[in-house]
């Protein structure tokens, strides 16, 4: 079935009350993405993109990868069953600086994209990316909205609704 929302995205809040609430998301997001899929990840500065990509990558490649924004070189590889690129675009000047890095064959690399600040780049993002939207509800607190119109995104997002109600 190829079903698009793209008028109405099917949507999931998963609110977070502390830093470990959020390792769990990013658990369950690892356990549920696979190699192509694109995250785009915003909310304003301090908001917790970075804490989930850290809790992500955490969940799938080996111990001792350090995760911080990767401010200088724009997009960080981390090395795994699945590789993980982690991009920020709060740096870029445009698009086409994004463009220039490679993203657009990165995407098609078999990784999983996860990228901050991605509203900069909306516009060369597949229809299908899941977006995760981040707002500060208190010093501890988050809510990690996710978000998809389309095929892969919308998989995901049912699958972390499912999990997400079912405590280890
Ligand atoms: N429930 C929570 N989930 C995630 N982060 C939290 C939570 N509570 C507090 N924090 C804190 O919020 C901060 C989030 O910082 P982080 O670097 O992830 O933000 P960011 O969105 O990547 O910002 P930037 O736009 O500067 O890259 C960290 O200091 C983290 O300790
Ligand atoms: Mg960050």
């Amino acid at each position: 079935m190829c079903e698009t929302h793209r008028d109405n995205p099917v949507r999931f809040t998963f609110p977070s009350a502390s830093e470990q609430e959020t390792d769990r998301l990013g658990a369950l997001l690892a356990d549920v993405l696979r190699g192509g899929d694109i995250v785009a990840l915003n909310g304003e500065l301090g908001a917790g993109k970075t804490r989930l990509v850290r809790a992500i990558v955490h969940s799938l490649c080996p111990a001792g990868q350090r995760v911080s924004s990767p401010t200088y070189v724009l997009v960080q590889q981390y090395e795994g069953e699945t590789p993980v690129f982690h991009f920020d675009a709060y740096r870029l000047a445009d698009v086409d600086e994004f463009l220039e890095l490679g993203a657009e064959e990165i995407f098609e690399d078999g990784g999983i994209c996860l990228i901050e600040w991605a509203a900069r780049v909306a516009e060369v993002l597949p229809p299908s990316s899941l977006r995760i939207d981040i707002r500060v509800t208190g010093p501890e607190s988050r809510e990690y909205e996710l978000a998809g119109s389309d095929g892969r995104a919308i998989e995901i997002i049912e699958a972390i609704r499912a999990r997400a109600g079912v405590r280890p």
